[in-house]
Order: C-alpha cells, then structure tokens, then sequence
C-alpha cells in the first residue's frame, strides 16, 4: 500500500488538506458547496474518457479521437490527467519534449498545427520515480493545467483520466467549463461490461452526460488478411448502453498495429488512414460530434 492509499483511508473532515481526496469520506461524489470557480479557458466541448477499470484502452482512444477530431479539422486539446501513469506522451513519442513556461503561461506540446497536448508526464523531471500525489496537489495541477496553459481557443478539449472512479474526473467537472459529458471506454467481456456499468453510474454521480459508450477491443483485425475475427465474443459495450439507455458511440477492433504505434511512439493514423480501424475510429468521433454539437 502507498503512503497515498493509507491517506485516503482514514476518516477526515472538510477542510482536510492532507488525505489524497480532499472532501470527507461520506460525502458524495457530486458538486459540494463552496465551489471553485470555473478556469478561464477558451473551449467549446470538454470531453472526458473513463473507463471502470484499466487497460481497456482509454488512453489510446483518447489519442486517437483527439486525432480524428483534429484530423476534420477542429483545434483540439488533449489533456492527460493519469497523473500516476501518464501514458499519452509515449503514445505520441514526445516524451522527451519538454513545453515552454513562459512567465504567465505554459505552452503545451503541438503534435500539429490543431493538436496540442499536455500532461504531467511534461513537467516530471523523471517518470521513472514515483510521485506522491495528494488531492489538494492534483487538484492544483488540474487547475493549472486548465487556467494556465496557452491553449488558444479549443473546439474540443479530450481528457484522458486514469481508470476508475477517482477525484480527477471530479475535479475537472468542476474546474472546467462546457464539460459536455462523458465517453466511458469498455472492451466486450462481461467483466469489463460490469465495470462500464459501474462508469457510467459513477458519471451520473457527478451529475455530467454520459456521451456514450465506446466498445474497444471489439473483435480482431487478422495481421495476415486484414479480416476481422471474432476473438472474444462483441457486442457487450452495446448491450451495455442499450440496458443503461445511453448511446452507444461505436466499436474498435483489436489491431495489432495500434499496439506497435502506441509502443513505438508514432500516431496510429498517421500510417493507417485507410485502415478499417481507423474508419471505426472516425465513426466514433462522428457519433460523438453528433451527441455533443446537435
Ligand atoms: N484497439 C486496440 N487495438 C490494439 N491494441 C490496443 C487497442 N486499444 C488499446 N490497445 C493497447 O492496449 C494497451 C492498453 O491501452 P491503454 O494504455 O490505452 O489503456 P488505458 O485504459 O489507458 O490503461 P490505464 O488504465 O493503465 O490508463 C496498450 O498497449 C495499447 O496499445
Ligand atoms: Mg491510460
Ligand atoms: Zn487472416
């Protein structure tokens, strides 16, 4: 157990600023009263990516939804909030870019002319050693990360945020304004399905939309002939959204590319515009655009 985790567990009250959550224990997960003010940032559709559990792949959807939105050419931020394991860098391979702080702003990392990221992975001297995160810190980050970083004037900011139901999915409903909802990441099985479930009430917690539920890992793209297989049973994410009456936003296929890219650092699309996975990708962002702009 972390140092961070021992925190958490005792009881605390409200004006606590030493336990990793930062509210008391048995409050809910909605808006307490006193809130913080919203951060001036100029963006028209925040939108968050969750998931109930790791590994499902929220960070890669959320790298390549940012470039599909961009791609249509919408100026797009892509905000890594996995302060524990912030993945989004390598994925991209800039890692070792390092943004310019400027006397009042930071500049975030352009990927292109209409993609700029951020993420805490950029301001860590070394991501090889831990840092203890507590929520008050977190929450100051989150707050800089919004307030204070030139990201122009955004159509879409995509929020990366570590798995689970955790403080920074809170934090950045409240920070942020015209937070648009929420997009929950879930594969085919039926553990994952459950853990979607559980995403999604947590999303209603919070009083935020679920935009909808994006099944990944839905089926595999055969490496040899590029036909789909059906390697775990599809359809869950679906069913999913359908029992919970929130949209489904579409399926993505196991590619064995998308591991390669995320490994070696180089964007998906950026070698597989035609590929069917990136068509299930761009039909995703497109449904997405759909829930969120009409
Ligand atoms: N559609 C896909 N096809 C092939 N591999 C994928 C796909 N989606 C994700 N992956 C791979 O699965 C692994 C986990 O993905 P990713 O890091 O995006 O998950 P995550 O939900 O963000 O994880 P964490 O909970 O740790 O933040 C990565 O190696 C990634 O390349
Ligand atoms: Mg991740
Ligand atoms: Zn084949």
């Amino acid at each position: 157990m972390t140092p961070n985790q021992t925190a958490e567990s005792q009881n605390c009250d409200e004006n606590c600023s030493t336990c990793s959550s930062g509210y008391p224990q048995d409050a809910p997960k909605s808006a307490p009263k006193g809130l913080p003010p919203k951060a001036k940032i100029d963006v028209k559709h925040v939108i968050l990516v969750l998931s109930g559990k790791g590994g499902v792949g929220k960070s890669t959807v959320s790298v390549n939804l940012a470039f599909a939105l961009a791609s249509h050419g919408k100026n797009v931020g892509l905000l890594d909030l996995d302060f524990h394991g912030p993945s989004i860098p390598k994925m991209l391979g800039i890692e070792d870019q390092r943004p310019a702080v400027l006397a009042h702003a930071i500049e975030p990392v352009h990927v292109t002319g209409n993609l700029a990221v951020m993420s805490m992975a950029f301001l860590l001297p070394d991501t090889s050693s831990p840092v203890i995160w507590r929520g008050p810190m977190k929450m100051g980050a989150i707050q800089q990360f919004l307030a204070e970083v030139n990201w122009g004037s955004l159509d879409y900011l995509v929020v990366d945020l570590p798995p689970g139901t955790g403080d920074e999915a809170l934090t950045i409903a409240q920070l942020a304004p015209n937070v648009k909802g929420a997009v929950v990441v879930t594969t085919p099985q039926d553990v994952a399905v459950l853990d979607a479930v559980k995403a999604v009430k947590f999303i209603e917690k919070l009083e935020l939309p679920v935009i909808g539920i994006i099944e990944n890992m839905s089926g595999m793209i055969c490496p040899h002939c590029k036909e789909t297989i059906d390697l775990f049973s599809t359809g869950g994410g679906k069913k999913a959204a359908e029992d919970l009456g929130v949209p489904f936003l579409g399926a993505i296929p196991l590619d064995p590319e998308m591991v390669k890219a995320g490994d070696e650092g180089r964007p998906y699309i950026l070698r597989h515009v035609d590929s069917p996975t990136w068509k299930a990708v761009n039909a995703v962002m497109e449904n997405l655009v759909q829930q969120v702009e009409s």
